[in-house]
């Protein structure tokens, strides 16, 4: 039996990232168009917030759009772009109204003007909230996230602001993405394939990792509970023994 929510004792992850993945086979396996399950998966991603906010998760990153998603059928980037679009303008007031902080993650230059002065408006908008941190990974790229710092550091020794022998894993790390956020606890992944596909590569250094064969559009808080559950199950010994960590 899994242990209740309200378990006093239970170990919860303070940042939990998901890569939602299975939309487009949950449609084909109901005869509908891959579109109709990157619709229903909103409903999904309304469920983990939820239950984030439930559980006291601090932080929650959610892989909508990878780097490499371009690649798939004009028409389907299209719509997921005209569903982030609607998503954006829909809910985050109601994001605002329960305390939760929204941001985009990923390189936004390649998005449209209107996304991307919606997505500051959201960002504005939650700035000063403290409930949770929602982040989204929108054309987003591990290998893009670590150049891109690498690329920051080089201007500064540029600019000396820093020298070169100033670098390091720290440094680096601050110009990552979502380094202002608690380290990455939890990755979870759905739709039953078991890789990364270019996710949090630097952040998910020491993550647990929590694979289900639920496609995104059935996962539910249920699941996500289970998920939370598992993970307070781990014995996370970094680099450690067993022994010294149970002392
Ligand atoms: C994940 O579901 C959503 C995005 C990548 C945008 P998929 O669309 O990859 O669904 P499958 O993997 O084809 O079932
Ligand atoms: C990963 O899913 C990206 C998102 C969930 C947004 P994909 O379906 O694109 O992953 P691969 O290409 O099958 O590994
Ligand atoms: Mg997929």
């Amino acid at each position: 039996m899994a242990t209740s929510s309200l378990d006093q004792n239970k170990k919860i992850p303070q940042h939990i990232a998901i890569i939602m993945d299975g939309n487009g086979r949950w449609a084909q396996a109901q005869g509908k168009g891959r579109v109709a399950g990157h619709k229903a998966g909103v409903d999904s991603v309304r469920a983990v917030v939820r239950g984030a906010r439930k559980a006291g998760v601090k932080a929650l990153t959610l892989f909508a759009f990878s780097s490499e998603n371009w690649q798939r059928p004009e028409k389907e980037v299209s719509v997921l772009m005209d569903l982030f679009m609607y998503v954006l303008t829909k809910e985050v007031k109601r994001l605002h109204k329960n305390d939760i902080r929204f941001q985009v993650v990923g390189d936004l230059s390649r998005f449209s003007d209107k996304l991307q002065k919606s997505i500051k408006k959201s960002e504005q908008l939650t700035a000063n909230n403290t409930g949770l941190v929602l982040s989204i990974a929108a054309n987003y790229g591990g290998r893009w996230d670590i150049a891109n710092a690498a690329k920051q550091l080089a201007s500064q020794v540029q600019n000396n602001e820093i020298s070169l022998d100033d670098i390091n894993e720290d440094l680096l790390h601050d110009q990552t993405c979502l380094a202002e956020l608690s380290a990455l606890d939890l990755l979870i992944r759905t739709g039953g394939d078991y890789r990364i596909s270019n996710f949090l590569l630097w952040q998910a250094a020491y993550a647990e990792f929590y694979f289900t064969d639920v496609l995104w559009p059935d996962f539910n808080e249920e699941q996500f509970e289970q998920a939370i559950d598992v993970f307070d199950q781990r014995e996370r010994r970094f680099g450690k023994t067993g022994e010294q960590i149970n002392k």
